[in-house]
């Protein structure tokens, strides 16, 4: 590492000197296994997961025309892990935006709550997997609004090949391993009635015609070749995974020698996928107990969400002077004082707002010309899947949004 990739890392982990994880999300990751929402019968995300587990156990070796390989399959997998599984042992640099404490949930400087199921690859290397599919509920610190929530859930596939075959053989098996994947997904039985009907068939029909996807160009520090998944969904291209040839380091940290060994990785998010074929129009639904979305759903068939009513939003604007600058330079580039993250006013209002909060939206921005400080404006928009909301209770929350952002946030000057 060169000294002053060093010097940053150090002062990305200085910073953290407390757990930065809200009560309300360790008690989610410390939920029992069978509570997870990819662990629920019924549950469009246990659903998807089980669609995906069956094309590897099954479809897989039927089209590629070889005997079944025998994928692992852990979906109980706890969530605590150290920054070494999450980032160290994967090749994410000390100073990558993924480890800063904006991004990511700290419980102390050496153990995370998984932002990525990748983060179990290693481990299972170790203890000797070739062929596994990991599932399991991720954890980021996020920008607010429909598709995104703290937690998510993800979907990560390895597999590693003994005979050492070449690079361009392994990214071809994969290619190919990930188009079957996308049609078994993508494409079903053409039916008049298809958007109504449960699709019970996993096994796309002959006649159908394939899914368009595409291969974009990406870049994960674990992988190389690597390539992103999109697939040609109603007008817009949607991207589905992320995937490429394991890099030789990371066989090594998973007691694998690359000298007689290649492999691949994907990894994929359950929500973008089950909001698209369920179509489930808010990621907050995925959480909702409400007997009128839970009913809709039925252990291993794709059923399409018939939304039950849209409730009115309420909206709130809140003004705020922010500092971009640090105020005082030790001369080494280290800073005093915080500056401000979207990600922490994010959280801040959802730890007040809860589930009530849909989206937290940037509407104006305004640079002073002389002290050259920095005015944003931000459009909250509460709202709740299940019921209205009065005037009351908003008014009440906006408030206290307000005094904390005052008391909490050191990188905001005022409102
Ligand atoms: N972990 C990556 C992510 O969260 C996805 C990925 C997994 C990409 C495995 C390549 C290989 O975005």
């Amino acid at each position: 590492l060169s000294r002053g990739r060093g010097a940053r890392a150090l002062r990305a982990q200085s910073t953290i000197t407390k757990s930065n994880i809200p009560p309300h999300i360790l008690e989610k990751a410390k939920a029992t296994p069978s509570e997870k929402l990819h662990n629920r019968v019924h549950h469009p995300l246990c659903t998807l997961r089980k669609i995906i587990e069956a094309y590897f156990e099954n479809e897989l070796g039927a089209k590629q025309g070889r005997p079944p390989v025998q994928f692992a399959k852990f979906h109980d997998l706890p969530p605590i892990v150290s920054t070494r599984a999450c980032f160290d042992e994967l090749l994410v640099a000390p100073d990558h935006p993924s480890r800063r404490p904006t991004d990511t949930y700290y419980l102390d400087e050496a153990t995370v709550l998984r932002a990525h199921t990748t983060a179990h690859d290693t481990e299972l290397l170790r203890q000797g997997y070739r062929a596994f599919l990991v599932t399991g509920d991720v954890y980021r610190r996020d920008s607010i609004d429909k598709k995104h929530y703290p937690i998510f859930h993800q979907m990560d596939g390895v597999r590693v090949f003994a005979d050492a075959p070449s690079e361009a053989w392994v990214l071809e098996d994969l290619k190919e391993t990930l188009y079957g994947l996308a049609q078994y997904l993508f494409r079903w039985p053409k039916n008049s009635e298809a958007d109504k009907s449960p699709r019970t068939s996993a096994l796309s029909d002959a006649d159908a015609a394939p899914i368009p996807v595409r291969w974009v160009d990406a870049e994960f520090p674990f992988t190389r070749h690597s390539l992103e998944l999109e697939v040609l969904w109603q007008g817009d291209w949607l991207e589905v995974l992320g995937c490429g040839v394991i890099q030789p380091d990371v066989l090594r940290a998973g007691d694998v020698d690359p000298a007689k060994h290649s492999g691949w990785a994907f990894g994929l998010g359950l929500e973008r996928l089950a909001m698209v074929l369920f179509d489930v129009p808010d990621i907050r639904l995925f959480w909702s107990s409400d007997k009128r979305f839970i009913k809709q759903f039925q252990d291993g068939v794709i059923t399409q969400f018939q939304p039950y009513s849209k409730y009115p939003p309420v909206y709130k604007d809140v003004s705020m002077w922010v500092k971009d600058q640090p105020e005082a330079s030790d001369g080494n580039g280290s800073t005093s004082g915080r500056l401000f993250h979207e990600n922490d006013l994010c959280e801040l209002v959802r730890n007040l707002a809860g589930d009530l909060v849909e989206d937290i939206s940037r509407v104006d921005e305004f640079v002073h010309p002389k002290t050259k400080r920095r005015s944003i404006c931000y459009r909250i928009t509460y709202r709740s899947p299940d019921r209205s909301l009065t005037d009351e209770e908003i008014n009440r929350i906006q408030n206290q949004v307000r005094e904390c952002i005052r008391l909490e946030m050191s990188d905001v000057a005022e409102l």
